[in-house]
């Protein structure tokens, strides 16, 4: 039996405070969130209410161990003006894996799913109506039993929230510079890399800042143990186009099974491109590049879907990547999957579903 969904709604909208010609990225929220608390063993009732405070003691066990698992994902305005939500069963069995892995209840996909498409009906005008633009839905739990031992918590919040976000490249598309940082690691094998924890996020904020001192965008992150292996880069995952074909690092168990990196894999083969998932060490990359063979290089996640790579720099040595601008291969990709969210191309994989 299904979870009842109760609603309640605000009083008086914001939308009209929001400025849709000017959005940045997460710092908007919509008018309503979804909530759902776990007790003596289960989900209780899913309640769609106002966007606001959430009131919990400072013995709450999150705050001390961490005990949490987030998602991110989209829904989109299409040509049709109708709102579709991309690739939302992915996004709900990646986060019910991130749980398992920190030992929090499995959430029910009619609570997860079924909430979702509750929230975004409710609040349907909040989903922005131009190209590229886009509804970013932020779904997380987390452990909130009162308690300061360690040990999985009892009870647990379920939250999503949702906010309208931009275009993520305002000012046109910057490719990104990257930099391997060789005395930090992002993640191991058997540990937590792999899921979408919180914790991977505040790992990875000093050689992010360093990175940043020293005039690069980004870590591209290598493996912990040889520090050789290409794993993946901020918040999203690498592809390299050589010889006019793509590669991408395996999935290693230490790297987020993203999303649109599954897209990209799939989209790339159904347009004929041979795709290969394999080890890529960092030398590779330099050797394809004074070969001449990597012409593209670029990185993907939900937030930015494709972001190109113009430089990366490693032992004090750097490439240049396609003159800093971005690859046909990547444009044309970037094209595609933009145009499958906003209905304008088929969708044969059946990514986008209908609110
Ligand atoms: C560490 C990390 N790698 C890769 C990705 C890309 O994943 P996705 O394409 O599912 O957004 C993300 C974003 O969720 C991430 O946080």
């Amino acid at each position: 039996m299904s979870n009842p969904i109760r609603i309640e709604k605000v009083n008086q909208t914001r939308i009209d405070h929001v400025n849709f010609d000017n959005l940045a990225f997460g710092n908007e929220f919509s008018d309503h969130m979804l909530i759902c608390l776990y007790q003596n063993g289960k989900w209780g009732e899913v309640l769609i209410k106002p966007y606001g405070p959430i009131s919990y003691l400072p013995a709450m066990s999150v705050l001390h161990y961490g005990q949490a698992v987030f998602e991110g994902m989209k829904a989109f305005r299409q040509v049709d003006g109708k709102v579709a939500l991309f690739r939302g069963e992915s996004h709900y069995e990646r986060f019910n894996r991130s749980c398992k892995r920190v030992v929090i209840p499995e959430i029910p996909k009619d609570i997860f799913l079924g909430g979702l498409k509750k929230l975004i009906e409710t609040d349907y005008e909040w989903v922005p109506k131009e190209k590229f633009k886009s509804l970013y839905i932020r779904p997380f739990v987390f452990a909130t039993d009162e308690y300061l031992g360690v040990r999985a918590s009892k009870t647990y919040a379920f939250v999503i929230i949702t906010s309208p976000v931009g275009n993520y490249y305002k000012e046109g598309i910057n490719p990104v510079k990257l930099t391997t940082m060789p005395d930090y690691v992002r993640a191991v094998k058997g540990g937590v890399g792999d899921a979408k924890v919180p914790g991977n996020y505040a790992a990875s904020l000093l050689p992010a800042q360093k990175a940043l001192e020293q005039g690069f965008t980004q870590v591209l992150w290598l493996d912990a143990t040889s520090q050789s292996n290409i794993e993946e880069v901020g918040t999203s995952n690498m592809f390299f186009v050589v010889n006019g074909n793509l590669v991408t690092p395996k999935l290693s168990g230490s790297i987020l099974q993203g999303i649109t990196r599954d897209s990209v894999i799939k989209l790339a083969k159904h347009k004929g491109f041979s795709v290969e998932e394999k080890t890529i060490t960092v030398q590779d990359v330099f050797n394809w590049h004074k070969s001449g063979s990597l012409t593209e290089v670029f990185a993907t996640g939900t937030a930015a879907v494709i972001s190109p790579v113009g430089s990366i720099h490693h032992n004090g040595e750097t490439i240049v990547l396609n003159e800093k601008e971005m690859g046909p291969i990547s444009k044309m990709l970037y094209a595609h999957l933009t145009d499958i969210h906003r209905g304008e191309q088929p969708d044969p994989f059946g990514w986008c579903e209908k609110v």
